[in-house]
């Protein structure tokens, strides 16, 4: 289209240009065209500015990802040298040395024997790659039949055919083609949404024999695997009740299913730690999921981890011949490796996982006092990871559509008074980068309970509640 078009149209720049041009995530498709989502310019450590000029606290850490925060010259250093020295090679031919590192110091920081590393694009194909892998595996073994896959309401694992047919949140479903008689759901593992006079030890009992329960209904010898984030993030930050995974875990060792921990999220920092399986967890997966972290979000890449043992089960004389030719033209791209180093260089010389360490009680403390305000019915996270669940109606048993309203209107409320927060549903989610002070979690949670304050006086004002 020339310029004299365009003009014609209106175009006033890039915010005209994604109108008409760009389809985002989560596209609303009754405003295509018309959506106005804030166009960022520029961002430096945690914040980032709108084109209105706005300086904003980067409160969701862009998708739980920018934990160094932004504009870190290490990184972009390490991109443009690496650009620079090879920017590419076909990973289906030849090694390059950052993958070949990056390899080696994850499997170092991983847990127990999980040291063989793939890499991939980001988390999407990264949990893509794992639930392949267990199918090929499981081939290789010569038990076709066990491939059913066993997830979470509530869960997230990604957009891929495979993966978004695995994630279990009600809204991402409608209109895809998602059914398949090889996937299977649980309970999410939602304390605050347990069934009423349910005590929590009940309640993880409960959550417990339901998996032994799916197990049984679908047979042992059909089960290839369980896949579950540390904590479900996009399900609205639910951290389960303590031992949860390490019970799940004795019953997948007891039949062999493999237990594949996504943490795309939860890895590099989010909690403390490397990784939270282990660490936070107490468990030691057979196959362990990461992404966003693992470069603080400055270019894409994802990849798993696998233990040696699953590794040795088909591999070398036990290999039958087989190939995993799963694999993509960026695998191990020398370029998002050399920034993942240098990533995992910031996050030890900065010491931030110690910081992450000493903020979090701190940052939970804050985010739990908000629970006093009349309109809150839940606080919650863990480490860097917080959520604030808005409650209009106590009696209901599920979130209303008042709930979801409120919360959009703290999260505008928020973003006019300088932070971003991510609304999912009837929750305002927070996961900062991990760089933040006390300093600015005080910034944060006073924005965050004015805004809630704010709305609830409307909402009386207005008679709804
Ligand atoms: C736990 C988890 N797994 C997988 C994914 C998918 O990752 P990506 O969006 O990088 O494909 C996400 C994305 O938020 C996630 O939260």
């Amino acid at each position: 289209m020339n310029i004299e078009v365009r003009h014609e149209l209106g175009d006033e720049g890039p915010k005209d240009a994604a109108r008409q041009h760009l389809i985002n995530p989560s596209e609303e498709m009754a405003k295509l065209g018309r959506s106005d989502r804030p166009l960022f310019t520029h961002a430096d450590g945690i914040y980032v500015w709108d084109d209105a000029g706005r300086k904003l606290i980067d409160g969701p850490g862009g998708m739980w990802c920018t934990q160094i925060g932004y504009a870190r010259r290490e990184i972009a250093d390490a991109i443009r040298d690496q650009a620079m020295t090879l920017s590419y090679n076909s990973p289906w031919y030849f090694v390059n040395e950052p993958a070949a590192e990056l390899a080696r110091r994850i499997a170092e920081l991983a847990p127990g024997d999980l040291n063989h590393v793939f890499f991939t694009t980001g988390g999407s194909s990264a949990v893509d790659s794992a639930l392949r892998f267990m199918q090929f595996y499981n081939n290789v073994l010569g038990r076709t039949n066990k491939k059913a896959i066993i997830c979470r309401i509530d869960g997230y694992h990604g957009s891929t055919q495979l993966t978004a047919a695995c994630s279990g949140r009600a809204w991402n479903r409608p209109n895809f083609d998602l059914a398949s008689d090889q996937i299977a759901f649980i309970s999410a593992p939602n304390t605050f949404r347990r069934p009423r006079g349910m005590s929590e030890a009940a309640f993880l009992d409960f959550l417990v024999e339901e998996f032994r329960s799916k197990v049984a209904e679908l047979g042992p010898e059909n089960v290839g695997a369980f896949l579950a984030e540390p904590l479900l993030a996009s399900g609205g930050v639910i951290v389960p009740p303590k031992g949860y995974h390490k019970r799940i875990l004795e019953i997948c060792r007891q039949h062999d299913i493999l237990y594949i921990s996504d943490e795309v999220v939860t890895a590099f920092g989010r909690c403390g730690h490397w990784f939270a399986s282990e660490d936070v967890f107490d468990i030691v997966p057979d196959i362990i999921t990461f992404a966003k972290g693992v470069t603080s979000g400055y270019l894409p890449l994802g990849g798993l981890v696998i233990s040696d043992a699953v590794l040795g089960r088909i591999s070398g004389e036990n290999a039958k011949g087989s190939f995993f030719t799963n694999g993509y033209t960026y695998s191990g791209h020398p370029v998002s490796c050399a920034a993942a180093l240098a990533n995992i260089d910031v996050i030890s010389r900065d010491r931030i996982l110690e910081h992450v360490r000493e903020t979090a009680p701190y940052f939970q403390e804050r985010i739990g006092s908000l629970r006093d305000l009349p309109l809150i019915g839940d606080t919650r996270g863990t480490g860097l990871l917080g959520c604030v669940e808005c409650v209009t109606d106590p009696s209901s048993e599920q979130a209303t559509k008042l709930d979801a309203e409120m919360a959009l209107r703290v999260d505008r409320e928020c973003y006019e008074a300088g932070l971003i927060v991510r609304p999912i549903s009837n929750m305002c989610v927070l996961s900062p980068p991990l760089i933040i002070t006390r300093e600015e979690i005080d910034t944060i949670v006073g924005i965050l309970g004015r805004s809630i304050e704010k709305v609830t006086n409307e909402l009386r004002a207005e008679g709804r509640i």
